[in-house]
């Protein structure tokens, strides 16, 4: 039998990540520059944004991921670089997990987690979307976390992560059997760790890591979150 959601469920699921993508791209103001995300949830924001840019509204948008400047291209929403613009006004992605309460996320699925963050750093607000499916108690309770390394060493580093309990798994592309490359040139390792109860101290320990590059983990990064329900859209703020 297949996990796959039916063509009914994953319907009503867009329905809730348009919805929610919708109550964020109507932050985005004339003149602004902002960071455009990746994974599907993101792609409806662009649509949104799309149609915003074709009734007038002038912004640029700093793409995430390939794929994402290709949606955009494809899309006629205007984009800049870094190289232009160090800062940016507001970015808007989805995300794997998000933590009730704190707002915590984890990212990188998609495998676009170190330019998110780039990008999400980088921006003076940075709004989360999702449907309701992604609200955790504890981050790690149903996504493993990615961790992006080096593609160098990539058994030594593997093994360190094992030695640390986090049971990484390298992820391959497609059904080529091959590692997967990020858009950096990095490969991703999924730990399954479960329910993480210190996500700052995991945090920590990771970037201390010889080899690895970034978690998924998105401490204290969001500014807020639109939660995509059954009920309507919720708006959440850390904490709130
Ligand atoms: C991409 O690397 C991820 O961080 C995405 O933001 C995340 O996987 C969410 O994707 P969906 O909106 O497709 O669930």
């Amino acid at each position: 039998m297949s996990n796959l959601p039916s063509a009914d469920a994953k319907a009503a699921q867009d329905r809730l990540k348009r919805a929610a993508a919708e109550a964020a791209v109507a932050l985005v103001e004339d003149g602004m520059v902002v960071g455009l995300g990746t994974g599907s949830t993101a792609a409806f924001a662009l649509e949104a944004l799309a149609a915003r840019v074709a009734q007038g509204l002038r912004i640029a948008g700093v793409p995430t991921s390939e794929a994402t400047a290709a949606l955009a291209r494809r899309f006629g929403v205007p984009m800049t670089d870094f190289a232009t613009h160090r800062r940016l006004d507001l970015a808007i992605d989805g995300a794997d997990e998000v933590e009730r309460g704190t707002l915590n996320l984890i990212k990188g699925l998609g495998g676009a987690l170190l330019y998110e963050k780039i990008v999400a750093a980088a921006s003076a607000r940075f709004v989360v979307i999702a449907d309701e499916t992604k609200l955790v108690d504890r981050l790690g309770e149903r996504a493993p976390l990615p961790v992006e390394i080096v593609p160098f060493g990539l058994e030594a580093t593997l093994g360190r992560l094992a030695d640390a309990g986090l049971a990484p798994t390298l992820r391959r592309a497609g059904g080529s059997g091959k590692p997967f490359r990020t858009d950096g040139g990095h490969v991703i390792a999924d730990c399954q760790i479960g329910p993480i109860a210190d996500p700052v101290a995991l945090d920590r320990q990771l970037r201390a890591m010889v080899g690895v590059v970034d978690s998924g983990l998105f401490i204290g990064m969001a500014a807020e979150t639109f939660i995509g329900t059954a009920q309507g859209v919720r708006g959440l703020i850390p904490g709130g």
